[in-house]
């Protein structure tokens, strides 16, 4: 055995209730804060202003940016560092798009003089340009699904190109993560659901990924076991199930921050940079079921086996984990139907499946090499077809 691993450097505060302790958090890392979230139920459910009132009571000035959309663009990005001023250190109060946004105007506040154009940030994002600064980020997750507190990844698209990329690097991973599940309670039901599949989603990618290694094996799997007796009890509400969700899913973030991501979330960009309005869990349950039966059918017998006690953890009645790995792709199809987020790739998107598959392989490269059996354009196609 052979292998890297590093640990997020992040230091998570886990509990109900601990966002009032932002302010002091914010404070080490500086004294002018720009707040990046969304508009939406944050504000109403009054965690912005806990936020801002933690912030002042600790003598940290702030900037609110909440125009992040679902699925942001590099001019979002740029939105937020034109709003920015003299910040000096980034907080992110949301779930991915607000994190997404925060952790690319942390790289564009440490990287540029002047606001970056679109086309000097895009060099970040297509990899072009080595993320070698950001300013410390804070990160508050409002959902259990991103993993993003505490992983070195950022998600952005580019609507003229249509391309939504995931790029990243040691200087994005947050400094600091406050879970607190008090505010994952105010999730609807729906964006449980999505989030949470989400979660499930990088835990199972990471455990047959090409990059995975025996320390994420661990974490994967123990994610896994929570998803399992969690997450459809945590879209009924249960507060005791949430809390274990948004452990899940900060399992879930050191297992992407060293063994990344495989054809699912691949495919899943390629939609959500068709259709931006669709719903990142939405996309990965239209391929999820369909990139599974894929690598169990074509994969080795490593690969199988990991299937196997995949669908073990899921509860699945294997006797034998590399013949029984089939019962994987059932188990995620019951998954999914008992989250009530069944649905087709055609349904959420109008591009064809030799689109998805062409955009999937030209900006999702990493990725789909991360694939545990290979997985070219035309492999890719092969599984649209089957999910479309
Ligand atoms: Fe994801």
């Amino acid at each position: 055995m052979n292998f890297d691993y590093s640990h997020p450097r992040t230091d998570v505060s886990f509990g109900r209730g601990r966002r009032e302790e932002i302010g002091d958090v914010t404070a080490r890392h500086g004294d002018d804060a720009l707040v990046v979230t969304t508009r939406n139920a944050m504000q109403e459910a009054g965690f912005l202003d806990d936020v801002l009132t933690s912030l002042d009571e600790a003598g940290v000035g702030a900037t609110v940016y909440s125009d992040a959309d679902p699925n942001p663009t590099v001019a979002d990005v740029v939105d937020a560092v034109e709003t920015a001023g003299d910040a000096s250190v980034v907080v992110a109060l949301g779930g991915g798009s607000p994190t997404d946004v925060a952790k690319s105007a942390a790289l564009a506040l440490a990287s540029f003089d002047e606001p970056p154009t679109v086309e000097e940030f895009w060099g970040y994002a297509s990899g072009e340009r080595r993320v070698e600064d950001a300013l410390p980020l804070v990160a508050v997750p409002t959902t259990s699904g991103t993993g993003s507190h505490v992983d070195p990844w950022a998600v952005v698209t580019r609507a003229d190109e249509r391309a939504k990329v995931g790029f990243g690097g040691d200087p994005l991973v947050p400094r600091d993560a406050i879970v607190d599940p008090e505010i994952a309670d105010e999730m609807p039901e729906r964006l449980a659901a999505l989030t949470g599949f989400d979660a499930f989603c990088h835990l199972n990618e990471a455990y047959v990924a090409r990059g995975r290694n025996a320390l994420t094996d661990a974490q994967a799997l123990r994610g896994l076991e929570l998803v399992n007796r969690s997450l459809r009890r945590s879209v009924e509400g249960s507060a005791e199930a949430r809390d274990s969700m948004a452990v899940a899913d900060t399992l879930a973030g050191f297992c992407e921050a060293t063994s990344g991501v495989i054809a699912t979330h691949a495919l899943a960009h390629a939609i959500g940079a068709y259709e931006p309005d669709v719903a990142h869990g939405r996309a990965l349950a239209s391929v999820a079921a369909e990139v599974a039966r894929y690598n169990v059918e074509n994969g080795d017998d490593e690969t199988k086996r990991r299937y196997g006690e995949i669908a073990e953890a899921l509860d699945a009645p294997i006797a034998d984990r590399k013949l029984d790995a089939p019962l994987a792709v059932d188990a995620f199809e019951e998954l999914i139907a008992d989250l009530g987020i069944d649905v087709s790739v055609g349904e959420l998107v109008e591009a064809s499946p030799e689109e998805l598959a062409e955009n999937a392989a030209t900006y999702m490269d990493a990725a789909t090499a991360n694939n545990p059996v290979e997985a070219e354009e035309e492999d890719l196609l092969e599984i649209l077809e089957e999910a479309y």
